[in-house]
């Protein structure tokens, strides 16, 4: 299959590109596309086969539910059972924006959109070109991120390039993603809102709006090989880059000496080492490769950089990876999370 690119100027798509895509969607064929947080690979949500085609194109278990997007609130209603108190709160203060609910879901949703479940995941995207690819195509879109399964979500449309060309219709370009980390999922089916997956908007942040909330297990700890999380999606390893990461905590000086040792002794075996770090300890060790994001407390450059450092280390073809734990105030949830995740959890 032909992909065609299309590239967005200052956050705009041009009117006869997205008539292009809108067509795409309509006939029922895939387009990725930029959001506030990652890309996402987009297909009619009501359209089994095009969700059919999302799983095939991404390599992703059918039972692994996608989200369903939509681009103003009169969308949701028809798509859910009921909208909790809970939710209309969390919506009118995070909608548009990077926040995910669960729903249970209406009879108008395929069960092959939700891997079966009886439940609906719904988000709406603040960026300006999902917002008017979704309200052009008229319907909602089920987008999972634009990533093959397991490799870390796509930050930019050449993360989808990589991934994806040739196997879905169009990739619409709209140039860095400005959060970089996935939409935080919250289930709100129950008496209490629960955290599914952390992301820019945190447990804490939930918990001040909504005076309760609770954390799904497996997020911060290595859950037990039975273990299943309420988001299918999060027993997957995920966010991965190829070579085996750790990830290295302590204090500054003691996080650099450990590193170092690490080091040698992986060269000492012939490995080749990479290294992910603030610029602070980037000044102390020495790694074949290198990769700083910024200052110790510059969670949001971390954010926004992870998965493209975790591809770079994979274009580098690093044997080992050591990522110096964050300890910063700023995304600390989503940003442990997804470290750990990368890492399976190992930690030094
Ligand atoms: O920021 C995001 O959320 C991005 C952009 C493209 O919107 N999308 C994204 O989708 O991260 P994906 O498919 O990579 O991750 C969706 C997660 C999976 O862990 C999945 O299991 C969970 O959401 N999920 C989807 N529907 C669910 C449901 N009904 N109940 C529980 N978890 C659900
Ligand atoms: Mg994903």
């Amino acid at each position: 299959m032909n992909t065609t690119i299309i590239k967005c100027i200052e956050n705009k798509i041009n009117e006869s590109d997205l008539a292009r895509a809108g067509q795409i969607i309509e006939r029922g064929g895939l387009v990725a596309f930029p959001t506030e947080t990652v890309y996402g690979l987009g297909g009619n949500a009501f359209d089994e086969e095009a969700s059919k085609k999302i799983y095939a194109a991404k390599g992703r278990p059918s039972d692994n539910p996608l989200i369903v997007h939509i681009s103003c609130r009169e969308e949701l209603p028809a798509l859910v059972k009921e909208i909790p108190p809970v939710a209309e709160k969390l919506i009118d203060k995070y909608w548009p924006g990077p926040m995910t609910l669960v729903f249970e879901k209406s009879d108008l949703v395929p069960s092959q959109t939700t891997g079966g479940l009886d439940t609906v995941a719904i988000r709406m995207p603040s960026h300006p070109v999902a917002r008017d690819l979704i309200r052009y195509c008229g319907v909602p879109i089920a987008a999972p991120s634009a990533n093959v399964s397991g490799r870390p979500s796509p930050t930019s449309a050449s993360h989808v390039i990589t991934d994806l060309d040739g196997k879905i219709d169009m990739i619409i370009d709209g140039g860095e993603c400005n959060i970089g980390l996935e939409s935080t999922i919250i289930d709100v089916t129950g008496e209490v809102p629960v955290l599914l997956r952390p992301g820019y908007i945190s447990a804490k942040d939930i918990e001040d709006l909504c005076g309760t909330s609770k954390c799904d297990a497996g997020i911060f700890e290595k859950p037990d090989e039975d273990f299943k999380p309420k988001a299918p999606g999060m027993k997957y390893r995920h966010y991965a880059p190829s070579a085996p990461m750790t990830i290295v905590g302590g204090n500054p000086e003691e996080v650099a000496t450990k590193i170092t040792q690490l080091t040698a002794g992986e060269r000492l075996q012939g490995r080749k080492v990479g290294v992910i770090c603030t610029e602070e300890t980037a000044k102390e060790i020495e790694a074949d490769v290198v990769y700083t994001y910024g200052k110790r407390e510059d969670g949001d450059a971390l954010a926004r950089s992870l998965y493209s450092l975790l591809r770079k280390m994979d274009d580098e073809g690093v044997d080992v990876i050591y990522a110096e734990e964050y300890d910063g105030e700023i995304m600390k949830g989503a940003i442990t999370n997804r470290m750990l995740k990368a890492a399976g959890f190992n930690k030094r």
